[in-house]
């Protein structure tokens, strides 16, 4: 019997197939369609302290390669995702999740994450440090001073299982200088990558996105290679403690498998689950399963992180 069930904290997942945060999970309306499909969990929007209405529209476009989007972080509100997760939380077959949140300033983040503390919320929480598409403010997590004083605030308190989201990093020594940041914390997770952040697509002579004169945040085919090397590398250099959740550029079976064979315990669909809905999981689930299959391999712990080198 082939499974691709997997574990995160003390959280257990039918599937190891899930949305990425900004796809798919908006309204309860479309976390509901995540809810019922194959998927083993959803994640909600990243979440503010206020609800926002983001930036003016067309903000999200899809290319032959995959997609770019300056949403600029719209969303309802933490509570909402909050009230939701935490109803789900209390019937009986449910999936366990995440809520991903981020305050607009440092003190805004302490303040969404205190009330989450202090709330009935059991599950996980993914704290965003890599929304490139807010004008006026730099990704956190490419400060790693920033990112050590936040998450040594945020431990000082929140005592529920945490983890973060975090942006391409393209350096050998950022992979290192980040990883000794995360080590020193009892994160549940990292989910690598958020998009490859400031991108721009041109299509005849104009940009295809309205925010930012058409600079956004890049998504989809482009950005496997760069994906599969922040989960490798944070699975190479983080405490065993710290799990990988990989997301980039995952469309099929294959995507999926070289992820997990990078060290992912979990994998997130963006992009791809935005062109093809929420029966993708169905799609992506058979094909992992007929590579795993194959390979006479039974469960993800056969094969994650058992990637080959040349000697
Ligand atoms: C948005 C984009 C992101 O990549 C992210 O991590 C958070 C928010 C956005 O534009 O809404």
């Amino acid at each position: 019997m082939i499974s691709t069930a997997t574990k995160i904290a003390d959280f257990n997942f039918g599937n190891c197939l899930m949305n990425a945060a900004g796809v798919y999970c908006m309204t309860r309306e479309e976390l509901a369609e995540i809810e019922a499909s194959a998927a083993g969990s959803f994640v909600t929007k990243t979440a503010t302290l206020e609800a926002r209405t983001g930036n003016p529209e067309p903000r999200y476009a899809d290319t032959h390669l995959g997609s770019i989007n300056s949403m600029g972080l719209p969303n309802k509100g933490f509570n909402y995702y909050l009230d939701y997760v935490t109803e789900l939380q209390k019937q009986a077959d449910t999936k366990n999740h995440f809520l991903s949140l981020v305050g607009m300033s440092q003190k805004e983040t302490h303040t969404i994450l205190k009330q989450v503390q202090a709330s009935d919320y059991q599950g996980l929480v993914e704290l965003n440090l890599s929304c490139p598409n807010v004008p006026g403010k730099p990704q956190i997590a490419y400060d790693f001073e920033t990112t050590e004083e936040i998450l040594s605030q945020v431990f000082s308190y929140y005592k529920k299982p945490l983890g973060v989201k975090l942006p391409p990093y393209f350096d050998i020594v950022h992979f290192d200088q980040a990883a000794a940041v995360f080590n020193t914390f009892p994160l549940a997770f990292v989910n690598c990558i958020n998009s490859i952040g400031n991108g721009l697509v041109v299509d005849d002579e104009a940009v295809v996105i309205k925010p930012k004169n058409g600079f956004g945040g890049i998504g989809g085919d482009y950005v496997k290679p760069t994906a599969l090397a922040n989960v490798h590398a944070f699975y190479q250099r983080l405490n065993p403690s710290i799990q990988i959740i990989g997301t980039g550029g995952v469309k099929s079976g294959r995507d999926a498998f070289e992820h997990i064979l990078c060290g992912a315990s979990m994998v997130q669909i963006g992009t791809a689950l935005h062109q093809e809905g929420p029966a993708i999981f169905e799609r992506i689930t058979k094909e992992l399963k007929d590579i795993m299959a194959d390979k006479g391999y039974e469960t993800l712990e056969d094969f994650r992180g058992q990637l080959k080198y040349m000697n």
